[in-house]
């Protein structure tokens, strides 16, 4: 296997870190890439402003999540965890004995590349990876780089490749320090992964002072991405879009309905004790259904966070609350979360172009069709219906007759 180490302090990482590890990774045909945040760097000293370990640790995670195509990126903090200052050869000699029948290759940018030389033992270093430096801006020639290959090569017995990466984007961590220190927030985050972004507000970073009661929705989104996994992105995204589009069609708050779907999955991806936290903390009760299952638990502590964390009005807790079961007299904003997030454009399931048909021309039918499907799914896989499902059905049905559903 062919595995490439990049390191760096990663304090943000941002779209420039992201387009070098994929292209990188495509350049050097890379089974595997691991991104290391550095604790402390000897060449480099940190910014005051910097973020915590831990907080660089869980933005590299997040941006790694975020790298297309999608998977073979990881993310080791085992140079966080060191006390004293960290050296690259001690943690390439550590890699190379966890991967001892692996090819290593460190990579770089320009920067570090042309003064590697200059590093602690750079010997042993080459004696565990290959090096390969790259270019930082679309100017960048690579003759100097291929010059300090051959210089590795020649004096440590090297391993070395310079590499151009055509799509380089010229970004630095300082000049996105810079513009979040002074409030530039939409500048900044022209420069940042989406889920980077959010969790650095939600946390405070680098002198931002979000307001989680009162974000505006791209800041919202930030957040409430940065709360779950990257391949639930799209799924919110596509919700969000389906909401508003049902909230115009059939006269609801347009704006209650894109908050709602923003934050309708944020704690998906909790753990039960996470769950079970967020209920004790803001007084949640929950049945002997919700208490066993995920699927319900995240409906009530994503309902409890809009309220108590974001500050959304009571209209859009709700609609969050009942988007998995549904429930007896839903309200129309109820109605256009429950059935967006059922038919939004990722689901891809049999009957889910009916869905996506009766919700634009008679919503009460598709959200009754939606429970139907429902309970007929938890039948099938011997679960216990949850009564507000069926509540659901009954009041919709109430009166009414479904001959098309
Ligand atoms: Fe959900
Ligand atoms: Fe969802």
């Amino acid at each position: 296997m062919k595995i490439g180490v990049y390191g760096g302090t990663f304090d943000p990482p941002h779209l420039g870190h992201m387009a070098a590890a994929a292209q990188i990774r495509e350049k050097l045909g890379l089974d595997r890439l691991i991104l290391i945040p550095a604790k402390q760097p000897p060449h480099k000293a940190l910014d005051q402003n910097s973020a915590p370990p831990e907080a660089r640790l869980r933005m590299t995670e997040l941006m790694a999540e975020g790298i297309q195509p999608s998977g073979g990126v990881t993310v080791d903090g085992m140079e966080l965890a060191r006390t004293g200052a960290s050296y690259t050869a001690d943690t390439m000699d550590a890699l190379a004995a966890r991967y001892p029948d692996d090819e290593l290759w460190l990579v770089m940018g320009s920067d570090m590349f042309l003064s590697f030389h200059t590093w602690y033992d750079p010997q042993r270093i080459c004696a565990a990876a290959g090096i390969c430096g790259f270019t930082r801006s679309p100017q960048e020639e690579l003759e100097p780089l291929e010059r300090q290959a051959e210089r590795l090569r020649q004096t440590f017995g090297a391993r070395a490749e310079a590499v151009v990466l055509p799509q380089v984007l010229e970004v630095s961590s300082s000049e996105v320090r810079s513009l979040l220190a002074e409030g530039k927030l939409d500048d900044a985050s022209g420069l940042l992964w989406c889920q980077v972004y959010g969790y650095l507000l939600r946390e405070g970073l680098y002198g931002t002072h979000a307001d989680l009661k009162h974000l505006p929705d791209d800041q919202l989104r930030a957040v409430s991405y940065s709360m779950m996994r990257a391949k639930r992105i799209p799924h919110v995204q596509g919700t969000e879009e389906e909401a508003e589009r049902l909230a115009r069609r059939w006269g609801g708050n347009v704006d209650y309905a894109r908050r709602a779907a923003i934050l309708h999955d944020c704690t998906k991806y909790y753990t039960v004790e996470e769950h079970f936290a967020v209920c004790d903390r803001y007084g949640v009760t929950l049945d002997e259904l919700e208490r066993h299952g995920e699927k319900l638990l995240h409906a009530k502590t994503g309902a409890a966070l809009a309220e108590h964390v974001f500050g959304e009005p009571p209209e859009v807790r709700d609609a969050i609350c009942y988007h998995t079961t549904g429930k007896g007299d839903m309200t129309l904003l109820e109605k256009i979360l429950y059935i967006a997030d059922y038919m939004e454009p990722h689901r891809a399931f049999p009957g889910v172009e009916r869905l996506r048909e009766l919700a634009y021309t008679d919503l009460d039918a598709a959200v009754a069709l939606g429970c139907e499907m429902s309970i007929a799914e938890m039948d099938e896989k011997g679960r216990v219906v949850h009564p507000n499902t069926r509540e659901a059905l009954n009041s919709l049905r109430h009166g009414k007759e479904w001959e098309h559903v």
